[in-house]
């Protein structure tokens, strides 16, 4: 033994000694918390078995290959915008066709070619175009699975003919303008396209009144005619649009494109829809 050991360290020596002891449990937490828990008897950084964990294979202990990081969520793909210029306004042959008072048929004494009987009840035996007739019939099945009531048809293809005795006899009746908010003067009317219906309820219930927006075959039709391709053509509130006071009978075949995009925007009219003056009156 030394004399420095045996007599103790000098305090040059004891400095030296404590910044090397300093400097080494630095090291030492710098090496791992787990050097300093398990000691270093152990694996540097490993921690002491746990028997109620467990363990967490490492990566390239592990009998599976590692699993590729999921991929970036894809983009939704937009619907593609619905086309307003898919099908003519102005073709009297299109189930689109935009007729209001500003807007005549052309020729005014147009008249379809594919009429057919609608198989239906009715107050009047019902002419349509075959497309909107198909659509009545499904409509009015719907109908009655869906409320165990019956609907009938008032009115459904007019001639320019016989459009101008309906127009001539609410004027009798009106006077020209309270005809006006009421009837088409003839070559104006949706009638004449054969795409066209007024129903009521069978039995007669507010037939051709607004009171029948109050029935439940009313508010059925409101509801549901847009499913079957129809429009309700003359709202409560649109009448500065369309120049007609509200006609809760009145449903105007559009197709089922056109009459869910009208449903799922909220756009009421045929005026709005396709960006049209509106037509309160003849101009
Ligand atoms: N009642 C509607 C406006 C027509 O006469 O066509
Ligand atoms: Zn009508």
């Amino acid at each position: 033994m030394s004399e420095e050991s045996r007599r103790g360290a000098s305090p040059a020596v004891r400095r030296r000694r404590t910044l090397i002891a300093l400097a080494a449990g630095f090291l030492v937490l710098a090496g791992g918390g787990a050097m300093v828990l398990g000691g270093i008897t152990g694996r540097a950084g490993a921690l002491p078995a746990d028997p109620t964990t467990t363990p967490v294979p490492s990566a390239t202990a592990s009998p599976n290959p590692p699993r590729p990081f999921p991929s970036a969520t894809p983009e939704p793909v937009p619907a593609p915008a619905f086309d307003r210029t898919a099908r003519s306004i102005d073709d009297p042959d299109s189930i689109w066709v935009v007729v209001d008072k500003l807007r005549p048929l052309n020729p005014t004494d147009y008249g379809p070619a594919d009429l057919v009987d609608v198989p239906v009840p009715f107050a009047n035996p019902p002419k349509l175009r075959q497309e909107a007739s198909d659509a009545v019939v499904a409509l009015f099945a719907a109908f009655t699975a869906e409320t165990g009531l019956a609907l009938q048809s008032q009115s459904a293809y007019r001639s320019f003919d016989s459009q101008t005795r309906v127009y001539n006899n609410d004027v009798g009746n009106l006077g020209q303008a309270g005809a006006d908010l009421s009837t088409a003067r003839p070559g104006t009317s949706e009638h004449q396209t054969g795409l066209t219906i007024d129903i009521s309820a069978q039995p007669g219930q507010c037939s051709l009144d607004a009171c029948f927006a109050q029935t439940p075959h009313g508010q059925w039709l409101a509801a549901n005619a847009w499913r079957f391709g129809f429009l309700l053509r003359y709202p409560a509130d649109k009448i500065p649009v369309t120049g007609y006071e509200f006609e809760p009978w009145h449903f105007r075949y559009i197709g089922i494109d056109l009459s869910t995009e009208m449903h799922n925007t909220g756009v009421t009219t045929l005026e709005e829809f396709f960006g049209l003056p509106a037509a309160p009156s003849y101009g």
